[in-house]
């Protein structure tokens, strides 16, 4: 298949189509400033990213919105163009309270619908107030729910998947990679013991041949395969950077040597929840 910066929507068996790239929005609220996410989804939109990965969960939600509704206002995109994904935070697990948060999404975003609207994380936490709910001794407080293994996958070099890969291809699945870039290190939630993704020798000396940056390569190398990549970034060179993915590609030795890389390592564990009853991780994907 062809990919272009003007066209890369892949089909769905659905007969609905994903674009190949999205923009993950994902930041930590206390240290990123009033305005830069509603910023760079502007930025992303103008570079050419027709996807962006949001959730109520980042509490930017709002902003998201503000920045799709200004481009729809400005004629850039309509709102066809634009591929939004929402997730359900892990306290709205209970049937009945799916619609409502959806809706209250759809309020925030000030949009009518999503595009894809996914689990955030496979374990309940008790419904309420509290995002995240712990009791008066600091202890999680867990839900029982009865989840269907809906859930979005960590992929890159360092975790190629190549099993789950290789079943949904079967199943005609579309992948979509969460921390496509190795995410940001932040050592309060992300497994460091594996070493940085984009110092990685082998991707930077690719990168180099194609006069690329060893982000571009670790997209490349995923949108090659078909998986669709949502990188986080909310500095404008970046978004830019991260979009130059179209005019280059890397030949079948190349893809090879980087599957090679597999360390069957996560970054996210979130090991503060593993002894959560659904915690997905203690099994094999
Ligand atoms: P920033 O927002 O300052 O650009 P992931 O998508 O795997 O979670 O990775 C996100 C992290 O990678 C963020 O810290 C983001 O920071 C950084 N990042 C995004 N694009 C690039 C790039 N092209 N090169 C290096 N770091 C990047």
């Amino acid at each position: 298949m062809h990919l272009s910066a003007a066209n890369h929507r892949i089909p769905l068996s659905d007969g609905n189509s994903i674009p190949i790239i999205g923009l993950g929005t994902f930041s930590e609220p206390q240290w990123t400033p009033k305005g830069v996410c509603a910023t760079s989804v502007k930025v992303a939109i103008d570079t050419g990213y027709r996807h962006i990965d949001g959730a109520y969960i980042y509490l930017n939600e709002h902003e998201v919105g503000e920045a799709i509704q200004e481009k729809i206002a400005e004629g850039k995109v309509c709102r066809e163009d634009i591929f939004y994904c929402g997730k359900l935070w892990a306290t709205n697990h209970e049937p009945e309270m799916v619609r409502p948060t959806l809706e209250r999404t759809l309020k925030i975003l000030q949009l009518d619908y999503v595009d894809l609207y996914i689990i955030e994380i496979p374990m309940a936490l008790k419904p309420g107030d509290k995002l995240y709910p712990k009791d008066e001794n600091g202890k999680w407080l867990y839900h029982k729910s009865n989840l269907c293994a809906t859930w979005e996958v960590e992929c890159h070099p360092y975790f190629t998947q190549p099993k789950l890969l290789k079943f949904c291809q079967q199943h005609e699945i579309v992948i979509v990679a969460y921390s496509p870039l190795g995410t940001s290190r932040n050592k309060t939630w992300v497994n460091l013991s594996s070493p940085p993704l984009l110092k990685d020798e082998l991707l930077n000396s690719l990168g180099k041949k194609y006069n690329k940056t060893a982000a571009q390569v670790v997209l490349r190398f995923n949108i090659q395969r078909g998986v669709v990549v949502i990188p986080k970034s909310f500095n404008p060179e970046r978004i830019k950077e991260n979009f130059q993915i179209f005019d280059f590609s890397l030949t079948e030795e190349e893809m090879k040597d980087i599957e090679a890389l597999n360390k069957n390592i996560r970054f996210v564990e979130m090991l503060t929840w593993s002894d959560h009853p659904e915690y997905p991780f203690h099994d094999e994907y």
